[in-house]
């Protein structure tokens, strides 16, 4: 039963009220004992769970975890442009949280990738806001339909990690509605997550912890969420302001100091307590919601051997083949060599905080050990250090001599990418690439494995045979790999961002990375400015290739005039014209032809 909120909150002290709003440590809300208000556990997210062995202060991203399910990260998932499948994953997620007694799981991310080199594009499912928020609307209620609640983040603007804890979002009102708030809009009105996390950074000079425009205007009033705002670790600068702002939740705990704060405003009458009695009452009732759930499925067991196999299928269904000229598929019985270290350290998951224990990590070679395949394997570059040497090269070379395929492994390696710092270019590991001209000297069939969590440099692309962009795996990443170059799986995802031929034509290339953030060119984020300027790309948005081939054919629509607030229907065949099974991505792109503004 729901307790009475009103009747706690005429009983809860000054004291209390405050310290309900923030953590009593890294990861748990301050419980009242003497009302009988629980605690809940918050733990990242977004792509598993992480729930530390050991409390601590801040959290503690090396501190050992509960090992759990690694699934592909959002920017792999979303390549599937699969709704059921971020359904799923959501679902699993929650059943892992169950198992854990975690409440609140820290994520989806549905910032916008406005540049190709922030640090945690491998965190965000899209440059596009209407896919980014299909995927979250799927992933919240895949979720939250187990009884455990997402903190959809961050909000908002928080598109690169320079100076994040003070950067400033400069956004023009049209371009922060259609494009930065869009994802979000969508999945808070859809499907209602328990809790929503405001970013670090200023959106338009103030802070997101302490915008009222944000969090309560637009928000609650214009788009109805009725959860509770949780801060992002660490986000919160002037405590009372955010209070009256319709920030709830302070995390990870301040140690009382910032709950002095808000008693001292009240009783200097500073801050209207019955503006903290509505931050408490929005926060108790996502608190005791969250605890009913937990109560409800004590004791409850997840699945880790399906979530094995859910984790496989992400994986495959994520990738985009982005070149092929038909080596791809290959033979089981193909002579091949496998080349390069990121076959054997699989990149699974990103860096920062989102890291997470695996359950068990297979890389590619793990795999083909597994199954007793025939191979050999040249580590041609270290991971660590992402340097080469003669002998590694020389071997490397060596071992492509004659064999009908070359699977070379390129991509990002930990060091280039993490949540805290951008990158600065979008060149792959020179020494691999370096690699990758020797063993081209030897051998010409070659299929590169790409992996990472961003675009990169793609201008070897002539001179390889394939390309199967794998981005990062989760755990079972080796299997799914082998799945996808043999054949057991056509791979079917579609980029969901561009992959362009040099950083410098992004259209915020020389704005990316200031403090004071200018989004100059407004609503024209990825392919709606290369689109919109006419620039070649190395890969666009929505590119991926198939084993087999489709035909569109009979495209009809039910009418030839949209108005606002119409739908339309737009039906056509779908044909798969190959000699293999094949899923395909249809994607419809509109635009309003005749536009009073400017598109
Ligand atoms: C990240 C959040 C994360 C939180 C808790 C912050 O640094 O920005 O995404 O959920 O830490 O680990």
């Amino acid at each position: 039963m729901q307790p009475d909120c009103e009747k706690l909150i005429k009983e809860l002290t000054l004291e209390e009220k405050a310290a309900l709003c923030s953590g009593i440590t890294s990861w748990q809300t301050t419980p009242i004992k003497r009302l009988g208000i629980p605690s809940i556990y918050l733990s990242d997210g977004p792509h598993g769970v992480r729930r530390e062995k050991q409390l601590s202060g801040f959290g503690n991203v090396f501190a050992e975890a509960y090992p759990a399910t690694c699934f592909p990260p959002a920017v792999t998932l979303a390549s599937s442009w699969n709704r059921g499948l971020a359904r799923a994953v959501g679902q699993a997620l929650a059943e892992e949280c169950l198992e854990l007694k975690v409440e609140v799981l820290l994520g989806p991310g549905v910032n916008i990738k406005r540049s190709p080199l922030c640090g945690r594009n491998f965190e965000y499912m899209s440059e596009d806001p209407f896919l980014a928020g299909e995927m979250a609307v799927e992933y919240i209620e895949g979720v939250q339909s187990e009884g455990v609640g997402v903190s959809l983040k961050h909000f908002a603007a928080n598109s690169q990690e320079f100076r994040r804890m003070t950067s400033s979002s400069e956004i023009d009102e049209r371009a922060l509605r259609e494009i930065y708030l869009s994802a979000f809009e969508r999945a808070v009105k859809r499907a209602k997550p328990y809790t929503v996390m405001c970013s670090y950074n200023r959106v338009n000079g103030t802070y997101a912890a302490e915008n009222k425009r944000l969090l309560k205007d637009i928000l609650r009033d214009e788009w109805g969420f009725d959860g509770m705002v949780v801060s992002d670790w660490g986000a919160v600068t002037d405590r009372v302001e955010g209070i009256r702002a319709g920030m709830n939740l302070q995390m990870p705990t301040a140690n009382g100091v910032t709950d002095r704060e808000i008693v001292k405003a009240v009783k200097e009458g500073k801050l209207d307590e019955a503006v903290l009695d509505e931050r408490v009452r929005e926060l108790i009732d996502v608190i005791f919601k969250c605890h009913r759930n937990k109560q409800a499925k004590k004791g409850y067991k997840a699945d880790f051997e399906a979530h094995r196999k859910l984790a496989r299928h992400a994986a495959a269904e994520g990738a985009v083949l982005l070149k092929n000229d038909g080596i791809l598929p290959l033979d089981k019985s193909a002579n091949i060599a496998v080349v390069g270290e990121l076959a054997k350290k699989l990149r699974s998951q990103g860096s920062g905080s989102s890291r997470l224990s695996p359950l068990k990590e297979t890389s590619f070679i793990d795999y083909l050990d597994e199954i007793g395949a025939d191979y050999v394997y040249a580590k041609g570059y270290d991971c660590l250090t992402d340097e080469t040497d003669d002998r590694l090269i020389n071997e490397a070379a060596e071992s492509v001599k004659g064999k009908d395929a070359v699977v070379f492994f390129l991509g990002l390696t930990d060091a280039f990418e993490s949540e805290a710092f951008d990158r600065k270019d979008l060149f792959l590991p020179r020494a691999q690439l370096k690699v990758l001209a020797e063993v081209l000297r030897y051998n010409l069939n070659v299929a590169v494995v790409l992996t990472g969590g961003s675009p990169s440099d793609t201008s070897y692309s002539d001179k390889v045979r394939a390309i199967l962009n794998v981005y990062l795996t989760g755990e079972a990443g080796g299997e799914a790999v082998y799945d996808l170059l043999f054949g057991d799986v056509n791979p079917s995802g579609k980029l969901a961002e561009t992959f362009p031929l040099k950083v410098e034509d992004n259209p915020m290339y020389k704005f990316f990375d200031n403090e004071i953030a200018e989004y100059r060119e407004s609503v024209f984020v990825g392919y709606r400015y290369y689109e919109t300027a006419g620039k070649a790309v190395a890969f666009p948005f929505g590119h991926g290739l198939s084993y087999t081939s489709f035909e569109y054919s009979e495209l009809q629509t039910d009418g030839n005039k949209l108005s606002e607030g119409e739908g339309l229907k737009v039906a056509f065949n779908v044909t798969n014209t190959g000699d293999r099974a094949g899923a395909e991505v249809v994607q419809v792109y509109v635009k309003d032809t005749e536009s009073t503004i400017f598109v």
